[in-house]
């Protein structure tokens, strides 16, 4: 996951995922998914130490992006042959046509025996980002074993599921299972570093043949433990919509001049207070827009009074809980782009004014808004037009995944999540505020689902570009089975009538 925040406080967490995650399962539960003849999730106890020893070697080899520029290529090398060596199965079956991208990016097509059924695709990144030693309890990338876990840099951010995808087919394979419905397998090489090499490429190169996919699975959130405050139980967490960027420079020109006669203003004083007025003035709070409105009053159910009532009638309390989340900085992001300043540079000597003063900001997108409109908010806050404005990267917020009954992706991880976690009955779509390779993909499908299917605490949320980033074998071992049924499910699914309204 790509531009998260490194050391979230606990607080901070909880009350992100609080709002975040948001809406109770909206599909019927009794929808049964039909197999003809399903292969069972069980696996020999000789495979379940394949499955996480070949997790360990993944972990092993550092495949760190340290810039869009600068990356371990010697690492990227060595993974490409560490696949084909832990999952052989998969690269010698005749379904499967293994392409190689940019040098380091891999996509593989499945063939199923069914055409007439639209393809899905399942995503992934291999490359993570740097880890010094300092501050972990093992090595970083030593992927040892110790108490249960496996621990090093990827093991949650993305090795998992890099491994777990080629793992599952690798097995199902092995049972010679032949799936109905083909798919994608996407592995990026640089999505910590905005994915321009990988995703972008495979994207392009699959639009180029044509190809709509049904939906796809990407990282970005998970089953949620003790993330939010008086409700027990685990929350499985969809997230259907991504934030967007924009990174803005800012720059003032005046002519030079001797310190001794300075003149009125300076290139320094006009930018910031130009940048002081955009840090006084927030963009507008969307709340009511969007996903959240809509999971906050569905997930009132699960907690007791006054929540409950606050959360089950948002017509009226919703000022309230509006104002509620402008107070956290983590909650606040939910409801609004938010205008983070990053860099200032101005001046070289002590005598000398300086002409160019420079700022850069970084705003993450609130889906209700645009790019375009961003700009505009950012023009009429510093009404001055001595300041030029230079987009650097922007991306517009993924559009919103559909999450109702129909939504075929989203039933299907859904009907997966509680046959395989039948502990887990809260299952919420939400918003993810970092960013992931799947924004290059929107062209494809409306479909774009994040969601990893790990039990995750806080605390393994904030080794996640942290330190001491670990994972446990029982929770990889799940993520294994669970696209092992994903899979599966995948080629029995039946989708259901449509609604029909009484006129
Ligand atoms: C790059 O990866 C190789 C292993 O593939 C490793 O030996 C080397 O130390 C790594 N280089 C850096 C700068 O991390
Ligand atoms: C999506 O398609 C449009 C029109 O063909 C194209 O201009 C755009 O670059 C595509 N976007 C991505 C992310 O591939």
């Amino acid at each position: 996951m790509a531009g998260r925040v490194v050391a979230l406080p606990a607080q901070a967490a909880v009350l992100l995922f609080f709002f975040a995650s948001v809406s109770e399962s909206t599909g019927p539960r009794s929808r049964e998914i039909r197999g003809a003849s399903r292969i069972p999730s069980q696996f020999s106890e000789e495979e379940r130490v394949t499955i996480k020893e070949a997790l360990k070697g993944a972990i092993q080899i550092p495949t760190v992006s340290f810039s869009p520029e600068e990356s371990n290529t010697t690492a990227l090398t060595e993974f490409g042959e560490y696949i084909r060596q832990a999952f052989p199965t998969v690269f010698r079956s005749s379904l499967i046509r293994h392409e190689v991208v940019e040098e380091y990016s891999h996509l593989f097509t499945v063939r199923g025996s069914d055409s007439s059924l639209q393809p899905y695709m399942l995503m992934a990144h291999t490359d993570v980002v740097p880890a010094s030693e300092e501050g972990w309890e093992v090595p970083p990338f030593s992927g040892l074993e110790r108490d249960g876990f496996i621990h090093g840099r990827g093991t949650l951010d993305n090795k998992n599921s890099v491994m777990a995808i080629l793992q599952a087919l690798e097995l199902l394979l092995i049972r010679k299972y032949t799936p109905k419905r083909s798919f994608f397998i996407a592995l990026g090489h640089d999505e910590e570093v905005y994915g321009t090499k990988g995703a972008q490429k495979i994207s392009a190169l699959l639009q180029s043949r044509g190809v709509r996919l049904a939906f796809l699975v990407d990282e970005g959130s998970f089953i949620l433990e003790d993330f939010i405050p008086k409700l027990k139980k685990p929350v499985a967490m969809i997230s259907v919509v991504e934030k967007g960027a924009l990174d803005l420079m800012l720059q003032v020109n005046m002519t030079p001049g001797h310190s001794s006669a300075p003149p009125k203003e300076t290139s320094i004083g006009i930018l910031s207070a130009a940048i002081s007025r955009l840090e006084q003035t927030p963009m507008p709070n969307m709340f009511g827009r969007g996903p959240l409105k809509k999971t906050l009053s569905l997930l009132a159910n699960e907690f007791s009074f006054p929540t409950n009532i606050v959360l089950r009638n948002l017509w009226l309390f919703r000022p309230i809980v509006s104002r509620l989340m402008e107070r956290n900085h983590i909650t606040n992001a939910l409801v609004r782009t938010t205008t983070a300043l990053t860099m200032f540079n101005a001046g070289i000597k002590v005598n000398v004014i300086p002409p160019l003063a420079q700022a850069t900001i970084n705003f993450r997108i609130h889906p209700s808004q645009t790019v375009h409109e961003v700009l505009e908010h950012v023009k009429s806050i510093m009404a001055d037009d001595r300041i030029e404005l230079r987009v650097l990267r922007s991306a517009e917020p993924l559009p919103i995944s559909p999450s109702d009954a129909q939504a075929f992706g989203y039933q299907l991880l859904q009907q997966t999540v509680q046959s395989v976690f039948p502990e887990v009955n809260i299952v919420v779509p939400g918003i993810c505020i970092a960013n992931t390779d799947s924004r290059y993909y929107a062209n494809l499908t409306n479909g774009i689902y994040l969601f990893n299917p790990l039990f995750l605490q806080p605390q393994d949320f904030r080794s996640i570009h942290g330190v001491n980033e670990r994972i446990s074998v029982q929770n990889y071992q799940n993520q294994v089975k669970f696209i092992f049924e994903l899979i599966q499910n995948a080629d029995t699914y039946t989708e259901p009538a449509p609604h029909l309204h009484e006129l």
